[in-house]
């Protein structure tokens, strides 16, 4: 990944910008998903779904099945799916395709007990033989790429990511995200890009790193220092849904302005509209004030604002608060840059 050329492909789909919203639990549901790209129109590559349980979905679980929604406007988009037994896993692969996907992730790199004890996620990197079984096996089924996320290794002693990806090349995967961190760091310390480097290095597929990416900066150095095709990137689009944009213009050599207090409010009004569609009101609520909190930061009086966006017990108080809140700062001083 170069500056002024960002694109990658996962076999016939052409990923532009080079820049991926990175799966996570919890969080990219459509609704998320959806404002991010508002907010970095044309900078989000491809949008990665959270995981859903291979288990859910072949057992027709509805809250399962519901996860597998998106939008039209969502292209190009992948759907990644946990879990760790083969048969299952190519049944759900086969239900994710029919819903018009443009490429199906398997989960390689989940470090929770309750996946890790079932067979999947980071567990799939202590069976690699069993991974390797599983990838041709969806490989048969798919005609939509298929591509796999993963970490580093199990632990500092049992480091594979290189041997997996090797492995995964010759099975068929199109695309690796390489997350630079142990199955036993969770999300500890810093990624290493390093080894994500010496993945990038041993395979001729395109290799997408995750981890830390935060800032133009950031993203400018793990770019530099590992030479991958791509960057994923998950809490920073959290703190910062208009990073995509940021990147995406310093990567062609322009540079964007960072958001403003007002862009920033317009954007959690669009979000509660979103979340609406999706879940009742309890739902996004809940959303809505975690959203505040993490993206109204870095002007005079922020930090009360946050503490009192946290106390609202509805969307419309949030949105309400906020909104005086945000007009008292831009009365009193002019707007600063985000932080
Ligand atoms: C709340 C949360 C949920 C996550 N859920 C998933 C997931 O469902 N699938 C996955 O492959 N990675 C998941 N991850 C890992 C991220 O995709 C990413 O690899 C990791 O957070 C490092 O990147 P970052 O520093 O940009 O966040 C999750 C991370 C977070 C913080």
């Amino acid at each position: 990944m170069v500056s002024g050329k960002s694109s990658l492909a996962i076999g016939p789909l052409r990923i532009e910008p080079a820049l991926v919203l990175a799966p996570m639990s919890g969080v990219t549901d459509m609704a998320f998903r959806r404002l991010v790209r508002e907010c970095s129109p044309g900078a989000v590559g491809l949008v990665v779904s959270e995981f859903i349980s291979i288990e859910g979905l072949t057992r027709n679980d509805l809250r399962s099945h519901r996860m597998l929604r998106f939008h039209p406007d969502e292209h190009p988009i992948s759907i990644q799916i946990f879990g760790g037994e083969i048969d299952r896993m190519v049944e759900a692969a086969a239900i994710v395709q029919q819903t018009g996907v443009d490429a199906v992730d398997i989960n390689c790199g989940c470090p929770v007990p309750k996946v890790v004890k079932r067979g999947g996620g980071a567990e799939l990197l202590r069976r690699v033989q069993h991974l390797e079984r599983m990838l041709r096996a969806v490989r048969r089924e798919l005609s939509v790429p298929l591509t796999l996320k993963f970490r580093t290794g199990w632990d500092a002693d049992s480091i594979n990511c290189v041997e997996v990806a090797q492995m995964a090349e010759a099975a068929g995967v199109a695309l690796v995200t390489v997350h630079g961190r142990t199955r036993v760091q969770l999300y500890t310390g810093s990624a290493d890009w390093e080894l994500i480097g010496a993945v990038k290095q041993a395979v001729g597929i395109p290799v997408v790193g995750s981890g830390d990416v935060t800032s133009v900066a950031a993203a400018r150095e793990r770019i530099d220092r590992s030479g991958v095709d791509g960057l994923a990137i998950g809490r920073g689009a959290m703190e910062n849904p208009w990073l995509f944009g940021e990147i995406a213009a310093d990567l062609a050599g322009r540079s964007q302005p960072a958001s403003t207090i007002d862009g920033r409010i317009a954007a959690l009004r669009r979000y509660r509209e979103l979340l609406d569609e999706q879940y009742p009101e309890k739902v996004t609520s809940a959303r809505l004030r975690g959203m505040a909190c993490r993206t109204l930061k870095g002007f005079p009086g922020s930090a009360a604002l946050r503490e009192a966006a946290s106390r609202t017990r509805s969307s419309d108080e949030l949105l309400a608060v906020v909104g005086a809140g945000a007009q008292a700062v831009l009365a009193s001083e002019p707007p600063r840059s985000a932080a």
